[in-house]
């Protein structure tokens, strides 16, 4: 997209929607090598190796003490190149799941471990959405997130926090977006159990989740515990019923379950 149509969704601050990512993720190379300093040529280099990058940072086997350290302090601007990598290169996955959150995001909105902030910001520019809650633990990625917001013209509907304790934020979500964050996690069904408690009665959770390193390992930061992954589908199957969407089968959209409804089944 042109910078002078950026300029005018910096007025509107409405003109993000799915065709605009998949021309550019949101403008995303421009923005990125300014942020990072780097040369266009420079980020064409750096982008093809970022996931191999983030991988050889990775202290070895996970230690579930280290998991926070490890994004928040060990990962730094890498995080930015691996996911921007991913989101240029399967753009049409991720333009699908920017059309099953159009379809169901408003009022107050989490995206919870948001990273780049595709999701975050195509939500702030939707009509429903009154305030977009970005959280994540890497610094890097909140700063460049913030930014984009400021050079999309929609920062004044997006906020940035570290966690879900940051006082500023809601007691409760319309709508929660939780992509490609929960194997990341040392303790994902603790995850959905506070999700259960920030989430309204009507609202919506849009989540998915690997729980695999990879074939080729190249997701070394994955967890992958057959009795973790157990906990999180026996917590998920309580707190949650599923809704249907017709977008992406990896990629599921939750309310809460309603009170009594297993009992009366049983
Ligand atoms: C694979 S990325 C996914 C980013 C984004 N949701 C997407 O779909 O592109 C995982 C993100 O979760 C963040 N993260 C990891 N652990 C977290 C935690 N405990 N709390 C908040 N964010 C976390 C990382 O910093 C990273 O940005």
């Amino acid at each position: 997209m042109s910078e002078q149509i950026y300029g005018e969704s910096k007025q509107l601050g409405q003109q993000l929607g799915v065709d605009d990512f998949l021309a550019d993720g949101f403008d995303l190379r421009r923005q990125l090598a300014e942020f990072l300093k780097l040369s266009p040529e420079e980020l064409e280099q750096r982008l093809p190796r970022s996931t191999e990058h983030l991988a050889a940072l990775h202290p070895g086997a996970f230690d579930p003490q280290r998991a926070e350290v490890f994004y928040e302090q060990n990962v730094g601007d890498a995080h930015l190149l691996e996911l921007a990598a991913w989101h240029l290169n399967s753009a049409d996955y991720i333009a699908d799941t920017l059309r099953l959150q159009q379809s169901f995001a408003k009022g107050e909105l989490l995206d919870f471990g948001g990273g780049i902030g595709s999701h975050a910001l195509a939500a702030a520019a939707l009509p429903t959405v009154k305030q977009v809650w970005y959280v994540d633990l890497n610094p890097h990625n909140r700063a460049f997130v913030e930014w984009r917001a400021q050079q999309l013209g929609l920062a004044a509907k997006l906020a940035t926090g570290r966690d879900l304790d940051d006082p500023k934020l809601p007691t409760r979500f319309d709508t929660i977006v939780c992509l490609d964050v929960l194997e990341h996690l040392p303790d994902p069904a603790g995850q959905l159990e506070v999700f259960a408690t920030r989430l309204k009665e009507n609202g919506t959770a849009l989540m998915n989740w690997y729980f695999f390193q990879g074939f080729k390992g190249e997701y070394p930061f994955h967890f992958d515990d057959p009795q973790l992954v157990e906990r999180f589908f026996l917590t998920l199957q309580r707190h949650f019923l599923e809704v249907f969407h017709p977008w992406l089968i990896t990629t599921r959209a939750y309310r809460l379950m309603p009170k009594g409804f297993i009992d009366r089944l049983e």
